[in-house]
């Protein structure tokens, strides 16, 4: 059985007393305990967002990591610095930092296998833009994206990897793709990680679906028997909505 996983991305949003904020409004609700819910906050928040979710079972997440354990890199953060803040998940790979900051399959694996190493678990993301889906290529696109994500990582770690399909078209656009396609999609990621490792894997293999998912679409999208999860942009900054996404 696979475990469902609500992640809320905050992006570049919430300052330290915002993310306070935040947590306090989520924890004052009743969340489902038979659902995995993670926050990923800004790199400033992590340490307070630790504290303050002491107590609870809501993990913790960052946006992005280094692979190296430290060195010469001006404005980078570290697996070893995340570790130490108790940071449970790293998001790596989002289609934000492939556009803007030059993220390329490359980085993204040896992030992951650094993250593996050091005990944090990869949320990767991968996705199509507009243009690759409207010329039929989705599938090619986000099998390579899968593959070279995954070039190097054992079996035995893909348990504590979770998959995120983000659609770039569905991303803080307000278009959701149908829960069909969002299945079909996570199903085809399946096969590509049971193709790549074996059944058990497949089986095993938690993917998530994200763009646009809001209260109003999380109860279909989760009775979509490939999905098993979302990682959520704009509805998991408001507290009230997260908790429903988390109760769905
Ligand atoms: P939105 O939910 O705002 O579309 O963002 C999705 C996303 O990028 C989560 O990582």
């Amino acid at each position: 059985m696979r475990i469902p996983i609500i992640a809320g991305n905050w992006k570049m949003n919430n300052t330290i007393s915002e993310s306070l904020a935040l947590v306090d409004g989520i924890k004052s609700n009743k969340l489902d305990e038979e659902v995995e819910k993670v926050v990923a906050v800004p790199f400033t928040s992590l340490s307070e967002v630790k504290k303050a979710l002491e107590g609870t079972d809501i993990k913790l997440a960052a946006q992005n990591m280094h692979w190296e354990d430290s060195g010469a890199y001006t404005g980078e953060v570290s697996p070893l610095m995340l570790k130490e803040i108790g940071t449970d998940y790293c998001i790596i790979g989002h289609s934000e930092r492939r556009q803007y900051f030059n993220e390329i399959d490359e980085s993204v694996n040896k992030k992951i296998k650094s993250a593996l190493k050091h005990g944090i678990k990869p949320i990767v993301c991968v996705g199509e833009t507009l243009e690759e889906r409207e010329s039929g290529k989705e599938e090619i696109v986000v099998k390579e994206q899968v593959l070279k994500a995954l070039e190097g990582v054992d079996k035995e770690d893909i348990k504590n990897i979770v998959i995120a399909y983000e659609p770039i078209w569905a991303i803080g656009t307000g278009k959701t793709a149908s829960s069909d396609d969002a299945n079909h999609m996570c199903g085809f990621i399946r096969k590509t990680i049971g193709d790549k490792y074996d059944e058990n894997t497949k089986e095993s293999v938690r993917i998530q679906y994200g763009g646009s998912v809001k209260p109003s679409t999380i109860k279909e999208l989760m009775s979509k028997e490939e999905i098993d999860g979302a990682l959520v942009g704009g509805a998991s900054l408001v507290a009230g909505d997260f908790v429903k996404l988390v109760n769905y």
